[in-house]
């Protein structure tokens, strides 16, 4: 195991009706903004609850940060709370609310324009903020993590804020959620853990162990929450998986490597399309165009997490790629871009931009631009 040092401080409240102790959990004093996505919080109850937990609060709303939340929509939300002298945060919503959040606490606590923060990548002095989480995927309720997008340029980078203060997770809140955003939310935080798992052998068994049991744990579920979306459990299992997942807690001492989602961002970036159905696409490719360097741990995926542990070596790699990709497909989820209905043309674009800009993402800082044609290309 390599050296580590792990403190997360977001709390976390888990568990029916807990929406209603915002009102203990945010400071009394405090000066507040509660920012909103697109309204299906109104549809789900969610914003009456969130409303008469904060009865007799002094407050402003900022409604309509989108899905892959625009710099230009939060610079909106900045100013108003800079004018308002706010000084404390909720986010009702998603990764996307919670995300934009983060940077409006950091732009609200400086004199640095909100894309240019972005660019300088983290920045930790902004105002306190917390969440109520409405869609298990992102994990963003207890990590610093943001990705921003930028409509103007057609660009999504990452961006490292202040952890929340505190998350509710209700996982009645879920019962709401379209089918498609289930699926996308159980691709991410399968992804998430491949990130942090399908690198470097032997560095950690305790660490292998939790992120195969996620894996086990969103394998399991799939079919479940498909069948029922409202039985309690599952979903609790569902939000606590995406949380457990990115956190930060199962990437301590082991290597990590991200190149699935750094190309990811690129295809929301320049399609739209929604951050974990880019993922269901990207990483088999990513897992057959680097087979040999991932060979090990793509074995002790399979054999642990699959059940395949028979047959030639290569021939269980192919077994094992194909099964992930049944995996996705059998939540509803492309696998190729062009199932997805993207064409060839992202490819150029995007191998050019990771030249131009000399990335070298991924475990073994190799996914660079025309590493990241060859993993596009076999995404066809
Ligand atoms: O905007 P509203 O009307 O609320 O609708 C949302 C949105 O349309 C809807 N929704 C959310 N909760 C719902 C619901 N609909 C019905 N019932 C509910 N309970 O779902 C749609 C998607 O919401 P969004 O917040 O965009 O989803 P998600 O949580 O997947 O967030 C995606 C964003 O997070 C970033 C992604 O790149 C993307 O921009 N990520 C953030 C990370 C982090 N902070 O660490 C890591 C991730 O890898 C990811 O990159
Ligand atoms: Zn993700």
């Amino acid at each position: 195991m390599q050296n580590f040092t792990y403190q997360n401080p977001t709390r976390l409240v888990f568990g029916r009706g807990q929406i209603a102790k915002l009102a203990k959990l945010i400071p009394a004093d405090a000066k507040l903004m509660v920012t909103f996505g697109g309204g299906s919080v109104r549809r789900n109850g969610v914003y009456d609850q969130v409303k008469a937990a904060l009865e007799g609060r002094d407050y402003i709303e900022f409604w309509g940060i989108e899905p892959n939340p625009r710099v230009e929509t939060l610079r909106k939300a900045i100013e108003q709370g800079k004018a308002s002298g706010i000084n404390y945060l909720l986010a009702v919503g998603g990764g996307s609310v919670i995300d934009g959040t983060k940077l409006i606490s950091a732009a609200i606590a400086s004199d640095i324009d909100a894309w240019d923060l972005v660019l300088k990548g983290s920045d930790r002095g902004g105002i306190p903020l917390a969440a109520v989480l409405t869609i298990p995927a992102t994990g963003s309720e207890m990590n610093s993590g943001a990705v921003i997008s930028r409509e103007e340029t057609h660009e999504k980078f990452p961006f490292y804020g202040r952890y929340p203060e505190f998350s509710i997770l209700d996982p009645e809140v879920t019962y709401s959620l379209p089918d498609y955003q289930i699926a996308c939310g159980l691709s991410d935080i399968f992804v998430h853990v491949m990130e942090q798992y399908l690198t470097t052998p032997d560095q950690s068994r305790v660490m292998d162990r939790w992120a195969e049991g996620i894996l086990q744990t969103v394998i399991e579920i799939a079919p479940m929450i498909r069948a029922n979306k409202t039985d309690y459990r599952t979903m609790s299992d569902f939000m606590f998986s995406a949380t457990m997942a990115l956190n930060g807690y199962i990437a301590q001492g082991v290597t990590e490597d991200w190149a699935t989602h750094m190309i990811g961002h690129e295809l929301t970036a320049l399609t739209g399309m929604t951050h974990g159905a880019s993922l269901a696409i990207v990483l088999p490719a990513t897992m057959s165009v680097l087979r040999e360097q991932k060979r090990d741990k793509i074995l002790q995926y399979g054999a642990r997490v699959w059940g395949i542990d028979g047959g030639s070596l290569d021939s269980r790699i192919e077994q094992i790629i194909s099964r992930t990709r049944e995996f996705f497909h059998s939540l509803g989820l492309a696998v190729t871009l062009t199932e997805a209905g993207v064409g060839a043309e992202v490819i150029d674009t995007i191998a050019e931009r990771f030249n131009r800009t000399g990335v070298h993402h991924g475990e073994a800082a190799n996914v660079d631009g025309e590493m990241t044609r060859k993993i596009l290309t076999e995404c066809l």
